[in-house]
């Protein structure tokens, strides 16, 4: 598939996402760390005029010269802009405004992508652009299942679903033996710059699950106290479960001897053979102890994936996110697109249902904060 086919084929991927929502569902943000709809619709467009367009396309005009201000993300270098919680005050532009953007946007995107040579910068930043744009829609799918999933009558999303209900398809242990393994990005094709370099790392041995925790097992940790036992959890855990008075996983709830979960297909009785989501590091760590496990390192992980099925639910690792050997921080505003965050979060591998199709592969590193529960993240244990 051409460039250009493929910049076509994902910004409509974007729209097709956004198409059951109603208009007042493009604007909410009803937590700090949810962007709503219709931000990320702009913003998504701002990243290909800002990185792109304004460098590389002759006597390029910016659409409107005050959306930088509104949906520039977090890139310092690029200049001052909303604070991240008061995206959702945004009720101007209005969302058909946001898709004229869009639509300009594109066409002269197109017009670029038509041009005989690109030159190679020009083309990696385009493919940077668009796997920035997946990284949206996915999301996408988490904030609007937040927005829709916070309401009072907990409506359905209408498009599709994302198999939440998935189940293992097989069960055991592999085992790994200890040694010398390779892990991270080398090679043609795309991959982010926290993926790199390539480099070695000695693993002792150990054995990683194939399957991921299901509810039943979740169940029986919070039926076993999990939620009120200190001993189990980190201090910044437990801190975190009294401060919320956390008793289970985002969209589950107790009704009699009845549990409930939220989907996007709304608020179903709980399946207890489905793979568990939507828990934070906290609470994978706190399970991982209470099962006489752990969680695998990314290493860890990325030494056995061969062997895994993954790609159901990111999967929380024991590693905090930090710069493999190597990686440095490119000039200008793309090199604030990974680097800077290497603090205080923890990665994740795999992928989820959430995640566009072509954008997984095992050197991916993902990374949350430990608290943060609305992404599509479950448990693979290990010993
Ligand atoms: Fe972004």
């Amino acid at each position: 598939m051409s460039l250009l086919e493929e910049y076509t084929r994902i910004r409509e991927h974007t729209i097709a996402i956004c198409a059951p929502l109603a208009i007042e569902d493009h604007v909410p943000q009803p937590a700090d760390f949810v962007s709503p709809p219709k931000w990320h619709l702009a913003h998504s467009t701002w990243f290909f005029e800002q990185m792109i367009l304004k460098r590389f396309q002759r006597d390029f005009q910016e659409y409107d010269p005050q959306f930088g201000y509104l949906f520039n993300s977090y890139y310092n270098h690029v200049g001052e802009r909303t604070a991240r919680v008061q995206r959702g005050h945004i009720t101007r532009p209005t969302l058909q405004e946001v898709l004229a953007y869009r639509a300009h946007t594109d066409k002269c995107m197109l017009q670029l992508l038509r041009q005989a040579a690109l030159a190679p910068d020009c083309t990696e930043l385009i493919e940077l652009g668009l796997h920035h744009e997946q990284q949206h829609q996915e999301l996408l799918y988490y904030d609007l299942k937040y927005i829709l999933g916070q309401q009072p009558l907990f409506p359905a999303y209408g498009g599709d679903t994302l198999r939440h209900k998935d189940r293992n398809a097989v069960a055991g242990w592999i085992d790994m033996p200890a040694g010398i393994y390779e892990i991270g990005w080398e090679g043609d094709g795309f991959s982010f710059d926290n993926e790199r370099n390539r480099h070695k790392v000695y693993l002792q041995s150990y054995q990683i699950s194939k399957a991921l925790v299901t509810n039943a097992e979740y169940l029986s940790f919070i039926q076993d106290g999990g939620y009120s036992r200190f001993e189990l959890w980190l201090d910044e855990g437990w801190a975190w479960v009294k401060e919320n008075a956390a008793k289970c996983p985002l969209y589950w709830q107790q009704r009699g001897a009845d549990w409930l979960i939220y989907g996007l297909d709304g608020l179903q009785p709980l399946e207890e053979l489905s793979v568990l989501t939507h828990i934070n590091y906290y609470e994978a760590q706190a399970f991982a102890t209470w099962a006489g496990k752990r969680l695998p390192t990314e290493a860890e992980w990325e030494a056995a994936s061969d062997q895994l099925p993954w790609g159901a639910r990111w999967e929380w690792t024991g590693s905090a996110y930090l710069p493999y050997p190597g990686f440095k921080i490119a000039p200008g505003a793309v090199g604030e697109y990974n680097g800077k965050f290497m603090v205080n979060q923890m990665v994740l591998r795999g992928a989820s249902v959430a995640t566009p199709a072509g954008h997984a592969r095992t050197t991916y590193r993902n990374f949350f904060h430990p608290h943060l529960q609305w992404q599509f993240a479950g448990i693979r244990l290990a010993t």
